[in-house]
């Protein structure tokens, strides 16, 4: 019984900092790892395997769809808020581009509802993020902010 006593503050403390541990990494936290590979897996052979996008990308092809752009700092994603990227993702452009009343461009952004997890998405898009400067991050961050208005 001593001996239990004795070790009780130590199984306490452990106790405290295992649960503090699990308040900051949380279940949501996006797993960056695992965002790399998917993107890799999903989005390189478009967007490029360095987000530096497709060859030409302002230009649209002859037939008059967009490009891939990258998703680095030299492209446009980040000029748009959290919620608007994982619509594009889980819908595509086409849907995503319909659903808000944009006319007039053929998007070849494929859906990946069906292919990833919402989680898996947001792993995806964690990923790219992380590629952003610290200007980029505020900018895209306080356009999430307003999404949310
Ligand atoms: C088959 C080629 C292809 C694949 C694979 C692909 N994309 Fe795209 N994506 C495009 C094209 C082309 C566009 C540009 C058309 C548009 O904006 O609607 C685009 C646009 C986007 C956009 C919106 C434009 C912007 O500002 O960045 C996002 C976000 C995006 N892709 C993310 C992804 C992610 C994440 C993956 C992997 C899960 C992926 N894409 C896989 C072709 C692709």
């Amino acid at each position: 019984m001593i001996r239990a006593r004795r070790f009780a503050p130590a199984v306490a403390i452990a106790g405290v900092a295992g649960a503090a541990l699990l308040a900051i990494r949380g279940p949501a936290a996006p797993d960056l790892t695992r965002g790399a590979s998917l993107y890799a897996e999903q989005c390189a052979s478009c967007h490029g395997a360095a987000l530096e996008g497709q060859a030409e990308w302002r230009n649209p092809d002859p037939d008059g769809s967009l490009r891939a752009p990258p998703h680095d700092d030299s492209g446009h994603t980040w000029h748009h808020g959290d919620r608007l990227l994982f619509d594009y993702v889980r819908l595509g452009g086409a849907e995503t581009l319909r659903r808000m009343d944009v006319g007039g461009v053929v998007s070849g952004m494929p859906a990946f509802g069906d292919i990833l997890s919402d989680a898996e998405i947001r792993d995806v898009l964690a990923f790219i993020r992380s590629s952003w400067s610290p200007e980029m991050r505020a900018f895209q961050a306080a356009r999430t902010e307003d999404e949310d208005r």
